[in-house]
């Protein structure tokens, strides 16, 4: 490992705050089994909140931003990992209250470390990233609690964002009839072409008011948007059907109704793919390794070079982004 190496910091004191690139000792790395060289890593909207002051995701400062890592392993004291050896690691504390994947080398605890599935290339893995494994572990979710193609059309919200695209993606290559909502009128061919086959704006799922019970419409939801548009996506439900929440870009509360769930049998499904245990997540993983992935790489990916880095954590706060964005860091 060299003697210094570069890495995206965020410091905060009561006087200021500060995001940019620094130099780093590897000293400056917490302690951890495995040392990795970062080729890739992704660009999340919790990433984006950990690049601005009041964002509340960042636990503790200075940090090294990027809740996703791929790379190889150059030192590791832990003897399931050897040296020269691709990894992933997603999640858990890194990028939030442990130095993460915005950098040239980071040091993890191999607990937190899968070994890049077979069929993915560690920039295919990124283009995924927590995206990716959130998409699939909903999925996986609604499948459990017994969701099957037959039962009718699923409902994707925030469909042009990393979670969204990735789960039309993958429900259409599953079978599935999807119908996906979208703040952007520009990227309807875009949806369509990941397998979406009915378009919706975001008001329409998110009218001013929400009756308790709306016309039943979805067997299933994957929701990254949340506020008014959980509430709608609940009351929409065919008899039995599940959202699965995933997330908050369309705001943190909702007011709903008990009616959906004591009246049509409806089940809220909360998705944290942050501290999802490791045999769920590297199963996730393999199935995401198997399918044709150069094709939704190629679709949805775009590449970020680290020294644009802040422009994208930017983009992705402002809701702008197609996609995913794939940070190139030493790839
Ligand atoms: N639970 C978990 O484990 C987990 C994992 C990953 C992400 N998340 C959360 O899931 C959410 C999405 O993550 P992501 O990585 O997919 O983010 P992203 O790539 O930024 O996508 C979010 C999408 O939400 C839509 N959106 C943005 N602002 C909105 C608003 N004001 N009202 C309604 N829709 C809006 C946009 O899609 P359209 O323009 O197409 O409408 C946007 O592309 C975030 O809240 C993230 O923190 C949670």
């Amino acid at each position: 490992m060299p003697d210094t190496f570069r890495a995206l910091r965020v410091e905060k004191d009561p006087e200021q705050f500060r995001c940019g690139f620094q130099e780093l000792a590897p000293s400056d790395l917490p302690a951890g089994e495995l040392l990795v060289r970062v080729s890739y890593s992704g660009v999340n909207y919790k990433d984006g909140l950990a690049s601005i002051p009041n964002g509340a995701v960042v636990r503790r400062y200075p940090l090294i931003p990027g809740i996703d890592l791929a790379g190889t392993v150059v030192a590791s004291s832990d003897s399931r990992f050897r040296e020269g050896e691709r990894v992933l690691a997603t999640g858990y504390d890194l990028g939030v209250s442990r130095d993460g994947g915005f950098a040239q080398y980071a040091r993890i605890p191999s607990a937190w470390a899968v070994p890049l599935p077979t069929g993915l290339t560690e920039r295919q893995s990124m283009a995924l990233g927590t995206a990716g494994l959130t998409a699939a572990l909903a999925i996986d979710r609604l499948e459990a609690n017994g969701l099957r193609p037959e039962q009718g059309p699923v409902l994707v919200t925030g469909a042009t964002g990393g979670v969204g695209s990735i789960a039309i993606a993958l429900l259409s290559q599953a079978g599935y009839t999807v119908e996906a909502s979208t703040g952007k009128a520009s990227e309807h061919d875009f949806l369509r072409a990941l397998g979406a086959s009915q378009i919706l704006s975001r008001e329409d799922v998110a009218p001013e008011t929400v009756r308790p019970l709306e016309k039943q419409r979805w067997a299933g939801a994957i929701d990254p948007v949340g506020g008014r548009t959980l509430a709608f996506a609940l009351s929409s439900l065919l008899y039995g059907g599940s959202v699965a929440l995933v997330g908050l870009t369309g705001g943190g509360s909702f007011a709903g109704s008990v009616f959906p769930f004591i009246l049509r049998a409806g089940n809220l499904l909360g998705i944290d793919s942050a501290y999802v245990d490791m045999p769920t997540r590297e199963r996730l993983w393999g199935k995401l390794g198997a399918h044709p992935l150069p094709a939704l790489e190629a679709q949805i990916a775009q590449e970020v070079a680290f020294d644009d880095l802040p422009a994208a954590l930017a983009t992705i706060l402002r809701g702008g982004v197609r996609g995913r964005m794939v940070v190139r860091i030493g790839g």
